[in-house]
């Protein structure tokens, strides 16, 4: 018999997990955090065991591992909905140009932005890619995020939509089919819904084999929403969750195409007005907010006060991207939320745990700590768990453990 690997997080400052069992999480019960002082955690073999105050500490058999929690505050690993961290280059060249004055939408008008990016990406090679991406989780993990999305979006063509979704799976993330993405040069001529159809007739049975979910930026300029209603009922026929890029720049139909389509999220929601906050808040699908988007490109900030308080579940992520959100840090996007948008640390706290763990559909065993979830906790440098958002870019991640191993050390 193989002997169980036992880590017990011990001394705990606070203990502190969005309360309850249920998910999305919203209205009053998004501010619901429990808070356990002088707290442990107990993992084996990947799995929580069992939480809670140090003097209710079970004695444990057998060799187990030991982390002083002294000083540290243990939260749910986080969980990272929304990135497109599968990407080769950069585009700082890109950046400077914005710093002085140029806009993210014509860029990409002239033929930069997504598509500097897509050049970059098919010239990498799978083993390139694979690289870049390593290199872009290590920082996500550093960060505190134990569970992240990525979309492909950045190939465009058969061949690299497919080595991206690929790349993210064999990084151990969560695939999501961003072929919808922008219309690539070689469609220029034969436009959006020509490229559609390749979509749905050369990728999709494909993409469907390796993808949880697809998504589409539904936006002037990239699709509208007949083209996007086109794709995105292709791929929940071939078995897609289905997301949305909507009301980033403008409100393009995104908020009822969601709805109409039971999609899993629409995402952004900078340019989103009342009656969409109406509509999201009345249904099912959870509105994922990117401040750290909206902070780069200079774009008002999503309504999220009015999303809660109108009943949405909402969740927070970085959208992690080389031309919008260059930000792996979902700390910083807590500060954001708290500073920006007024949401408090605790609402914060649950939209990058459990309610981004929904959006994934992983709500059962990710974004909470609770026996019987997945043993990925943040520890964080304070006494009180909500240095988290407070500490502005600060290192306030000291250590993450991942499946019950200590994955990283050291402030972010
Ligand atoms: O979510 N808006 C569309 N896509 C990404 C940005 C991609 C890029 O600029 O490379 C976003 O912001
Ligand atoms: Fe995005």
């Amino acid at each position: 018999m193989v002997a169980s690997v036992k880590l017990l997080i011990r001394d705990l400052a606070q203990l502190a997990t969005p309360a309850g069992s249920a998910a999305p999480l919203r209205g009053a019960a998004l501010r619901d955090v429990e808070v356990t002082r002088d707290a442990f955690v107990l993992c084996e073999d990947g799995r929580i065991v069992a939480t809670g105050p140090m003097s209710a500490v079970p004695s444990v058999d057998g060799d187990v591992e030991e982390l002083d929690g002294r000083g540290l505050s243990a939260i749910p690993g986080l969980v990272d909905c929304h990135t497109h961290a599968c990407f080769a280059g950069d585009r700082v060249e890109e950046f400077s140009l914005r710093a002085g004055g140029a806009s993210y939408e014509e860029l990409h008008a002239r033929g930069g932005g997504i598509l500097s990016t897509v050049r970059a990406t098919r010239e990498a090679g799978d083993a390139g890619l694979a690289e870049a991406l390593a290199e872009h989780v290590s920082w996500m993990l550093r960060a505190g995020t134990t569970t992240f999305e990525a979309k492909s979006g950045y190939g465009l063509d058969h061949d690299t939509e497919l080595a991206q979704l690929r790349a993210v799976r064999d990084a151990g993330g969560v695939p999501t089919w961003l072929g919808a993405h922008t219309v690539p040069p070689e469609f220029a001529d034969a436009g959006a819904e020509a490229y559609v159809d390749f979509l749905i007739y050369d990728v999709l049975a494909e993409a469907a084999e390796i993808a949880e979910a697809a998504d589409v930026f539904l936006e002037r300029g990239a699709f509208d929403a007949a083209q996007a209603r086109h794709y995105l009922v292709a791929c929940r026929d071939a078995g897609l969750a289905l997301r949305l890029h909507g009301d980033q720049f403008t409100e393009s139909g995104a908020i009822p195409l969601a709805i109409e389509l039971g999609a899993r999220s629409v995402d952004h929601l900078e340019a989103t007005g009342p009656e969409g906050v109406a509509a999201l808040a009345a249904s099912d699908v959870v509105g994922v907010l990117l401040p750290a988007s909206a902070l780069f490109l200079n774009r008002p900030m999503p309504p999220a006060r009015a999303l809660v308080d109108a009943g949405a579940a909402v969740a927070l992520a970085t959208d992690m991207n080389p031309g919008s959100a260059f930000c792996e840090s979902l700390p910083l996007v807590c500060s954001l939320a708290a500073t920006q948008m007024s949401l408090a640390p605790e609402e914060a706290l649950a939209a990058c745990t459990v309610n981004a763990a929904h959006v994934l559909e992983r709500a059962d065993r990710k974004g909470r700590l609770a026996a019987g979830f997945d043993a990925d906790v943040v520890l964080v440098a304070a006494d009180d768990w909500r240095h988290l958002a407070y500490h502005l870019a600060g290192p306030v991640v000291h250590t993450v453990i991942a499946g019950g191993k200590v994955a990283s050390t050291g402030s972010a």
